[in-house]
């Protein structure tokens, strides 16, 4: 049993690219702001435990979670503000065109599936839907977000069957960061490792722990040279660690913990230079 987490990746902040100072009016046109307020009122949340969605205001200066460029919205952090719904196929959400950034982790839509009209926000490169409370399959619109850098569906016990992880995928060839934790993926053998390395070479993060996976790992994950973190806990690879994770000249996370992996851990991995940044 491997237990075995280097961990302390820096982390990587996901505006970067954009202001990180919250939106002040005079950054946001007219248009944007009522579409905001729209959003707002349609969304369902729990006022008393929210913090952001609370502050906005016509008149204030401050939008709180809102990151905008040029007056235009680009970035949206609603996360943790108690959301149960309110997202329907005409939410201002979808109308939101130049975001870049969207952030609905951790709120409550309980048994809801995931907005097919996200398909519809075409610039988004960071999409983060982690522990927000989605259910059923995931929405194969999401395929049409050709932009995307960094996908986060942890967590949501969402299944990935129709469409199925490479239907998913195949067209996500920007993508830096997948997280699919806990989600149920209905993949055969080792056909995972086939279909991410045929469809997003530029992969860094590679976080599919309790993905019902089965092993064993297959060589094609190589092809993913630039790989800096694996986890893959709570699978049932029924293999022995493959020596060859070692020629991952970039690793600096491998977590393997409650795998399925049995025999001896290769000693060459422990010689590479995954130094702990
Ligand atoms: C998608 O965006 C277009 C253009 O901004 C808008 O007209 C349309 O209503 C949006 N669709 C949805 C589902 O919100
Ligand atoms: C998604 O959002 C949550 C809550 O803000 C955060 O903890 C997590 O790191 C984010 N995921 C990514 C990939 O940035
Ligand atoms: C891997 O990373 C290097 C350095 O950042 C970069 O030049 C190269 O293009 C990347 N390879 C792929 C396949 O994205
Ligand atoms: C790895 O994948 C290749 C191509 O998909 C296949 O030919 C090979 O048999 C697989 N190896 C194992 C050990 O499954
Ligand atoms: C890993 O590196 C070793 C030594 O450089 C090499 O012999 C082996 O073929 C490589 N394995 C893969 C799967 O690339």
């Amino acid at each position: 049993m491997v237990s075995w987490l280097l961990l302390a990746i820096s982390t990587i902040s996901i505006f970067s690219d954009v202001t990180t100072a919250s939106a002040s009016d005079q950054c946001l046109g007219t248009d944007q702001r009522s579409l905001l307020l729209g959003l707002r009122n349609s969304l369902v949340f729990d006022a008393s435990e929210s913090s952001k969605l609370l502050q906005w205001d016509q008149s204030a200066d401050s939008w709180s979670g809102v990151t905008c460029k040029d007056g235009l919205v680009v970035g949206l952090d609603l996360s943790e503000e108690s959301i149960s719904g309110g997202i329907d196929y005409s939410s201002n959400l979808f109308r939101l065109e130049f975001l870049r950034s969207l952030n609905l982790a951790f709120n409550n839509f309980n048994s809801l599936a995931i907005p097919s009209g996200l398909a519809n926000l075409s610039r988004l490169a960071h999409l983060n839907l982690s522990n927000a409370g989605f259910t059923g399959h995931i929405p194969v619109e999401l395929s049409r977000l050709t932009k995307l850098r960094t996908l986060d569906l942890s967590w949501t016990w969402l299944k990935l069957e129709k469409p199925n992880l490479r239907s998913l995928i195949r067209d996500l060839g920007e993508l830096r960061e997948l997280y699919l934790d806990g989600v149920n993926v209905f993949a055969e053998g080792s056909d995972w490792c086939d279909t991410l390395s045929s469809s997003v070479p530029k992969l860094e993060v590679l976080s599919m722990s309790y993905c019902s996976l089965s092993g064993p790992i297959n060589t094609s994950l190589m092809s993913l040279a630039n790989l800096s973190v694996i986890q893959l806990d709570g699978n049932d690879l029924s293999t022995t660690v493959p020596s060859f994770l070692s020629n991952f000249s970039s690793l600096k996370t491998l977590s393997l913990w409650g795998a399925g992996l049995y025999g001896e851990f290769p000693h060459e991995i422990f010689s590479t230079n995954t130094s702990n940044p």
